[in-house]
């Protein structure tokens, strides 16, 4: 469990201080897939690089485990330090290196020799699949395969907990599937817990189980991705579920026009036709569609009514679960309350 409380950070220029962090707080669940989504400056890094204990708060506590990592230095700070696997577009890999050679450095460097560390290098290079790519150079792979490597030596040494700064910066988004699919893996497999920041929701839709959308160095919005995309009115929900496009003509044919957020397979296959059903009300998807948030789908829909029953139908949907939105009363399509 990763625990940050009311942390600010500011450094100092030649002109006024920039202000990169502000009175940010945030609970990562242990084995969790925590994405931290903002645009660039927005604080990502900075935020990744305090919970790395690689840079201190000017106020505020990073808790890892309880642990307050405030009051550590020297020997049990380094210590700390290595319960925390770093991947950030800055770290090169070594050219000169083999793929496994790379991912084998940081336990070099622990003195672990002998057929612990080619065991561990071998179950690295399983997880990021990249066992055919072990004796080649690091200029000999894409982006997206070094990237791979770069997280398979993040975790060499075993760390609790993985930072992945924009994992997907500079990697052909061919190529960002795989990258994040590894990310997951290492949480699967090894019980990692992942923090990943990333200018793109759409990373965040694949793969992350919470969120936190900083701007301009504060959270503006924090919670579990399923829960935010429920809630048509969040930013999370508006910059991950479909669009809804209809035409006047479609939405003139019915009574009336809502939106509806529906979560999971057996809500979206069933809800609406038992709905109409059950009340006796013609209910058509005018609008929308099905998207994915990591294995879940997701809908949102714009629905034309027509019925005298409407209102309760529209309860019902929303007593199990779906979240409805009324946006047009009448042919006219009218916004209404
Ligand atoms: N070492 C630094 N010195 C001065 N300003 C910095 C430093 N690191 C970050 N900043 C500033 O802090 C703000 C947040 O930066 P950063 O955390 O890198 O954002 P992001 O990763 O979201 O792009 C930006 O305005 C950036 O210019
Ligand atoms: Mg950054």
């Amino acid at each position: 469990m990763i625990t940050v409380e009311n942390l600010s950070k500011s450094f100092a220029t030649k002109g006024k201080p920039v202000i990169a962090l502000r009175d940010v707080s945030v609970d990562i669940e242990a084995g969790s897939l925590f994405g931290v989504v903002g645009p660039a400056g927005s604080g990502k890094s900075t935020l990744a690089r305090c919970i790395g204990l690689q840079e201190r708060p000017d106020r505020g506590v990073v808790r890892l485990d309880g642990l307050n990592t405030g009051t550590l230095d020297g020997r049990r700070l380094r210590e700390v330090r290595r319960q925390v696997g770093i991947l950030d577009t800055k770290s090169e890999l070594h050219g000169e290196r083999t793929v496994a050679g790379n991912i084998a450095a940081p336990l070099e460097q622990l003195g672990l020799d002998g057929p612990q560390r080619r065991t561990r290098v071998g179950n690295l290079l399983d997880l990021v699949g990249l066992t055919q790519r072990a004796t080649q150079r690091p200029s000999e792979l894409t982006a997206g395969q070094r990237r791979r490597v770069a997280v398979a030596r993040a975790l060499t040494v075993g760390p609790a907990v993985l930072l992945a700064d924009d994992p997907t910066a500079d990697v052909s988004p061919e190529e960002a599937g795989a990258v994040l699919a590894v990310l997951d893996r290492a949480r699967a497999e090894l019980g990692v817990t992942v923090l990943l920041t990333t200018p793109d929701a759409g990373v965040v839709r694949r793969i992350c189980d919470g969120v936190a959308v900083l701007e301009e160095g504060a959270i503006v919005e924090r919670g579990s991705v399923l829960d935010l995309v429920g809630d048509p009115t969040t930013r999370t929900s508006q910059s991950l579920l479909p669009a809804i496009e209809t035409t006047r003509a479609q939405s003139a044919r019915y009574e009336r026009s809502v939106d509806v957020v529906l979560i999971g397979f057996a809500s979206i296959g069933a809800l609406l036709p038992e709905a109409a059903t059950r009340f006796d009300v013609e209910l058509a998807t005018i609008g929308g569609g099905v998207t994915k948030i990591g294995d879940t789908p997701v809908a949102r829909f714009r629905l034309g009514l027509r019925g005298q029953q409407s209102d309760s139908a529209l309860a019902w949907i929303s007593e199990r679960g779906a979240h409805v939105t009324h946006t047009a009363r009448g042919p006219q399509g009218v916004a209404a309350a």
